[in-house]
């Protein structure tokens, strides 16, 4: 062992070079993001999430490559990744993104051994991040006195936050504002009234917009505030406030592109978004700031203590049998795993690879609300027992090119996670008519959200959304998703008389990016108050003239506004 100690130590000290060249270029992305909100370079916005988002892959493989040209065949030997890791963990310990640098050792060991399982040897199996004492005094926060008023508090908050671009007009953005937060106060703690307003240092910057984020304070009691910024012309607007927990949650939403924030402290800062939305689990707090590998690592280790402390089995996931996924899920826990069937019954036409693109594309794409996250994982073991008999029969006969059983344990050598939501068709089965129309509206505006940010779904049918538990309705079926911009939407051909058609084929030319919007409503096939809704709400969905005008604004380069708040959350109404 001593001989490895010293190249042990070294390809640690490289190792960690490589995640703080990945923290660097990482926070260099992240700091475009204030003035590209000021100067309204919403493109830039686009490219700068791009970029970060292919960062990880960059920057990891030359520093697994440098760590390799050091050991030589020795790379692959567990003990010097033992050795390596004791020094590793030396070198970042106290460093206030410890955790990060942990999964970024593990991302690094497990690009060379691509091993099933975990190996405490090799590779961080828990975190400790030291933590930040989060009260008034805490570096992330600052403070201001509710005494004066709300309007005094939140003129001085407002101000304490520069941009380059000016206020539109602050005196009267904090008058509505004021007046909103005491409405919300008012309902919630009987008296508008409170000791002080915490907001994070930081600004959250995404997409078009840009918050402040933190919490109003009362005796005990607390609730979250979130104060949503737009720059509609080149001056900065207030246009809206949230204070609950539920709506705070939806703009932290793991349906929705990752913050660019600055996080010198990423497990404080998590630790107080925890705070204040205390259902949101930490793995995707993490992911919501960018750091969506650490936030698969949290996800894995948060699943197997849930595996630990809970005996229910795996089952098939409710719902309709997929052609392309195998669906599964335990029933105690918010999460779904699919693994790509070996082959697809017709009328699937995709394969493997177009299916992983696909499911990659929505990585890498604008979510805007309506599209679930997905997190990849590969060489998963859990064991034999923790699954339903016929739920195992039907994995291994339908993915035998992913899925095996060694001994004890089932190892799953690709699937995706998702998290778990109530599909659409099973929800409008048992809801009320009011339940039902309240989801088919959603629905029709999910469609919108997602032609707004580029994506037609390819499959309207109403097994694949699902709605969130705060009943919003989102996307996860992801093998024919594609770009707005590459369908052909097409009228049908006038009805021809005498003619009818049997089989497969109708008796005009159908391309294969052929798409016609007026056969969209036999394949939602809704019923009752349902179908009543839709057609009320979203008739013009049913028409070609929608999808091309979309079309004609995507290709002219606009970046549409989709808002993580109801209309009636905005403060102005500007349309
Ligand atoms: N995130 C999720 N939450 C809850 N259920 C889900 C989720 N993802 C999938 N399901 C369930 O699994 C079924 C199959 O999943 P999915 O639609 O992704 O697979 P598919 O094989 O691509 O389907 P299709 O045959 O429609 O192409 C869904 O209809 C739904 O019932
Ligand atoms: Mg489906």
């Amino acid at each position: 062992m001593n001989e490895s100690r010293a190249p042990a130590r070294e390809g640690a000290e490289r190792l960690l070079a490589g995640f703080e060249d990945h923290t660097d270029a990482f926070t260099r992305i992240t700091r475009r993001a204030p003035e590209r909100f000021s100067a309204r370079d919403w493109h830039g916005t686009r490219a700068d999430a791009l970029e970060r988002l292919a960062l990880y892959r960059l920057m990891l493989e030359p520093a697994v490559a440098d760590v390799a040209s050091l050991l030589g065949p020795r790379v692959s030997e567990t003990g010097v990744w033992n050795s390596m890791k004791t020094a590793f963990a030396g070198l970042a310990a106290g460093r206030p993104d410890v955790e990060l640098a942990e999964t970024f050792f593990n991302s690094a060991s497990r690009l060379i051994f691509h091993r099933v399982g975990v190996d405490p040897r090799a590779e961080f199996v828990s975190a400790a991040p030291p933590a930040l004492p989060l009260g008034a005094a805490s570096p992330l926060l600052v403070t201001f006195d509710g005494g004066a008023g709300t309007p005094a508090t939140l003129w001085d908050a407002l101000r304490a936050f520069r941009f380059s671009a000016d206020w539109e007009d602050l005196a009267r953005d904090v008058a509505l504002a004021a007046s909103r937060l005491d409405a919300m106060l008012a309902q919630a703690w009987g008296t508008p009234t409170f000791d002080a307003l915490d907001l994070l240092r930081p600004v959250f910057f995404r997409s078009k917009g840009a918050y402040l984020v933190g919490r109003v304070r009362r005796g005990e009691s607390a609730r979250p505030v979130v104060l949503a910024l737009l720059n509609p012309n080149g001056r900065i607007a207030v246009d809206a406030v949230l204070s609950d927990e539920d709506e705070a949650s939806i703009v932290f939403s793991f349906t929705r592109s990752y913050f660019h924030v600055e996080s010198f402290h990423p497990a404080a800062l998590v630790a107080f978004l925890k705070e204040l939305m205390p259902k949101k689990p930490v793995a995707e707090l993490y992911t919501a700031l960018g750091f969506n590998k650490h936030g698969k690592t949290e996800l894995y280790r948060d699943l197997l203590r849930h595996l630990a402390a809970s005996e229910d089995r795996f089952v098939r996931a409710p719902g309709a049998t997929g052609m392309v996924m195998l669906v599964f899920t335990l029933p105690s826990y918010d999460v779904v795993f699919k693994v790509i069937r070996d082959s697809f019954a017709p009328p699937k036409t995709t394969g493997r690879t177009d299916v992983l693109d696909k499911y990659r594309l929505v990585f890498h794409h604008t979510r805007a609300g309506r599209l679930a996250d997905v997190q990849e994982f590969e060489h998963l073991s859990f064991p034999v027992a923790r699954f339903d008999p016929a739920l195992l029969d039907q994995l291994l006969a339908g993915a035998a090119e992913t899925i095996e059983v060694r001994g004890d344990e089932v190892v799953l050598h690709h699937l995706f996670t998702e998290r778990r939501l109530t599909p659409l068709d099973l929800f409008l089965r048992e809801a009320s008519p009011g339940a039902a129309r309240a989801a088919i509206l959603d629905f029709g505006e999910a469609i919108r959200d997602l032609a707004k940010s580029n994506i037609f779904p390819g499959d309207l049918l109403t097994k694949n959304f699902g709605l969130t538990r705060h009943g919003r309705v989102v996307f996860y079926d992801y093998d024919e998703i594609c770009f707005l911009t590459d369908v052909n939407f097409r009228e049908l051909p006038p009805a021809q008389e005498e003619v009818s058609w049997i089989g497969e084929q109708p008796p005009y030319w159908v391309g294969p990016a052929d798409v016609f919007p007026e056969e969209f409503l036999t394949f939602m096939g809704l019923r009752g108050e349902a179908h009543t809704a839709f057609l009320e709400r979203h008739s013009d969905l049913l028409g070609v003239g929608f999808w091309l005008e979309m079309q004609r604004r995507e290709r002219a380069g606009e970046i549409f506004d989709v808002f993580p708040y109801p209309r009636e959350r905005r403060l102005r109404s500007t349309d």
